[in-house]
């Protein structure tokens, strides 16, 4: 949740270490603070609570100088975000400093037994134990790097650390200890680099090194030695990544997660391209199975959280329908915990756009070692759950900067969509001809996509004018469609802070419908497919309680107009792209709410964009 970034080199530490700060503020932008060793052997800390800028704003009136620094921008879990709480954290001789990512489990005991010897803390987060415990056994006449190798030993949890001495000026050193984000070495020209996340060291290297967990690296401004927590030498390789070519621009829009909303059609293209095949009915997708190992599955696991987890709920039902698999789609939380029955014919899907969420990353782990066959569906090339994966298909969907997440969402639902016409084909579960159908309605979908965005002209600023009073909405639809319920009644509540509830339309009238009054909108996907008289008799029962209904339907529907109080229109789609259409207006609606409250919609309040802690 937290991001972190360092330097040691030739440069002047400071600036480099507020960019990077400020390409990571994704992970977490409630407060942040840098630390840098000046060249006379001082170390200087700048901190400021809230966003990055205030930080910029401190360290710009009082600079550090100096070539080697480490940076952090948090995502308070113990201690509010204050200024005090903030990292980095220094040992009480001021010579150790310390960014964490992680929760420390067993801080309590570790800080009782460090106050009996005399430390003094002044903030409340479980990180400040750390520097602490370091300088314990650097003051037993242990080296700096064995201090902290001998302390990750310690620490109960997962972690992702970095740390200097102001005595070692030319030496940063950092670990990971479990799944709590990762780190990587950057390999640059005029220094070395550390970052929780690739985008922070593009704009410097390509060349990386990440560490793996109960991994530690000793970083000099030539060099680097990566050893297990052990001890022993490890031969870390450098990879090459991709530099991203999606600028983080807002390329004239107001907010990032308008411009992420409105390039869906293009991405789309993206997460396409090259893959459909001009064999006929065929997609082009590696799989790491031969085919026999395709046709032998007999249960597909989706596994993600929050957004991700939604698009799983698609994905299972697609599979299930092409594929003739039974496919479920679990939260990676309760899956980790819950001895799940998986064995060598399970495949499991894990779906993260970070590729970094501990809770997936541990399921995952959980996966293999029940024997089962893992792939991840990611947007981050040379993440966690990329590199854990027997395989990967990548979303292609660019940089994606607002917390909430869109493009991703309709991305990861494309992905699956191909995984889908893949196990099929090698199933014999899909002819030619309707695979040769649903790919030509796939290169389509593209340009419905972009239909969905321009349809309903300025309908979603007169509506959330309507409606921005009302403290709570539902969201309900079927099949398909009863995910986008979810996701939509997701996106309203993390970016307008209004309560909403995201169901099938069916299940509606065992419960939730107490909610519904005058004061309640209830938005219903009811686009004209199969399940569309279904929705009509919910969309009833809601009028008939005085509740006010937001129809989502197909263009050309007109009878609609009289059954709702208010429509928004999408393109007509075939039936397996409708959640990716109907997404759209969800996403907007929720945009505009959120825009006209004034919130801050890229950087919605209490969230992160990699939720890299239990
Ligand atoms: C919601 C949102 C989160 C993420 C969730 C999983 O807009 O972004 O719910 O979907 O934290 O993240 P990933 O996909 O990175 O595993």
């Amino acid at each position: 949740m937290c991001g972190i970034f360092g330097y040691l080199g030739y440069q002047e530490a400071q600036p480099l270490i507020i960019d990077g700060l400020t390409s990571l503020a994704y992970r977490g932008y409630d407060s942040a603070g840098i630390a840098v060793l000046s060249r006379g052997g001082a170390l200087g800390v700048r901190k400021a609570a809230g966003k990055i800028d205030n930080l910029i704003e401190a360290a710009t009136k009082s600079p550090l100088s100096g070539r080697l620094g480490i940076g952090h921008t948090r995502w308070a879990t113990h201690g509010e975000p204050s200024e005090v709480n903030a990292h980095p954290h220094l040992d009480g001789t001021g010579s150790i400093v310390v960014v964490h990512n992680g929760i420390l489990e067993n801080y309590g005991e570790l800080k009782a037994r460090l106050i009996a010897n005399g430390h003094v803390f002044s903030s409340v987060t479980d990180t400040e134990v750390i520097p602490h415990l370091i300088q314990e056994f650097v003051a037993e006449g242990l080296s700096f790097a064995e201090a902290v190798r001998i302390a990750a030993g310690q620490l109960r949890g997962a972690h992702a650390i970095a740390c200097l001495h102001a005595d070692h000026p030319e030496e940063m050193v950092t670990f990971r200890v479990g799944n709590a984000g990762g780190v990587a070495i950057g390999h640059g020209q005029g220094g070395m680099f550390i970052a929780s996340d690739m985008p922070a060291l593009t704009p410097h290297t390509t060349s990386v090194t990440p560490l793996e967990p109960g991994e530690l690296a000793i970083i000099t401004p030539e060099r680097y030695d990566v050893m297990t927590l052990d001890g022993k030498s490890v031969d870390a390789n450098r990879v090459t990544i991709a530099v991203n070519a999606t600028s983080a621009a807002k390329g004239g829009y107001k907010h990032f997660m308008l411009k992420e909303v409105m390039e869906q059609p293009e991405v789309a293209m993206s997460v396409l391209r090259g893959r459909l095949s001009f064999e006929p009915g065929e997609v082009a997708l590696d799989l790491p199975f031969t085919d026999q190992e395709i046709k032998d599955l007999n249960r597909v696991i989706f596994i993600g959280m929050g957004t991700s987890s939604h698009a799983c709920q698609i994905g299972a039902q697609v599979i299930e329908r092409l594929a003739r698999i039974a496919a479920s789609a679990e939260n990676s939380a309760e899956f980790r915990y819950r001895d799940p029955v998986v064995d060598k014919h399970t495949l499991v899907v894990a779906v993260a756009q970070s590729g970094e969420t501990a809770d997936t990353l541990e399921a995952m782990d959980r996966a293999h070692r029940s024997g089962a066959r893992t792939i991840t569906i990611t947007n981050t090339e040379g993440s966690q759950a990329y590199r854990r994966a027997e395989g990967a298909i990548l979303i292609h969907a660019g940089q994606e900067v607002g917390v909430a997440s869109s493009k991703t969402f309709v991305n990861s639902i494309i992905a699956m969509q191909l995984l889908a016409i893949r196990l099929a084909r090698t199933r014999g579960t899909l002819s030619t001809a309707a695979a040769t159908e649903y790919i030509e309605a796939l290169s389509h979908l593209p340009a419905l996509l972009g239909e969905a965005l321009n349809i309903n002209g300025n309908s979603f600023q007169r509506l959330a004018v309507k409606y921005a009073r009302s403290r709570r909405f539902l969201f309900i639809g079927r099949g398909l469609l009863e995910p986008i319920a979810r996701e939509g009644a997701l996106k309203l509540k993390e970016i307008s802070y209004i309560h909403a509830e995201g169901m099938s339309a069916a299940e509606l009238k065992h419960g939730p419908i107490a909610l519904v009054d005058r004061e309640t909108p209830v938005i219903a996907l009811a686009p004209l497919n199969d399940l569309y008289e279904k929705m009509l008799s919910n969309i009833a029962q809601v009028r008939a309680r005085d509740g006010q209904v937001i129809g989502i339907t197909s263009v050309g529907n007109h009878e609609f107009t009289g059954l709702v109080d208010d429509v928004l229109l999408i393109p007509e789609a075939p039936l397996l792209l409708e959640p990716m259409v109907a997404t759209i207006p969800v996403q907007l609606l929720a945009y505009h709410l959120a825009d006209l409250l004034g919130n801050d919609v890229d950087q919605p309040r209490n969230l992160a964009k990699s939720v890299v802690v239990e």
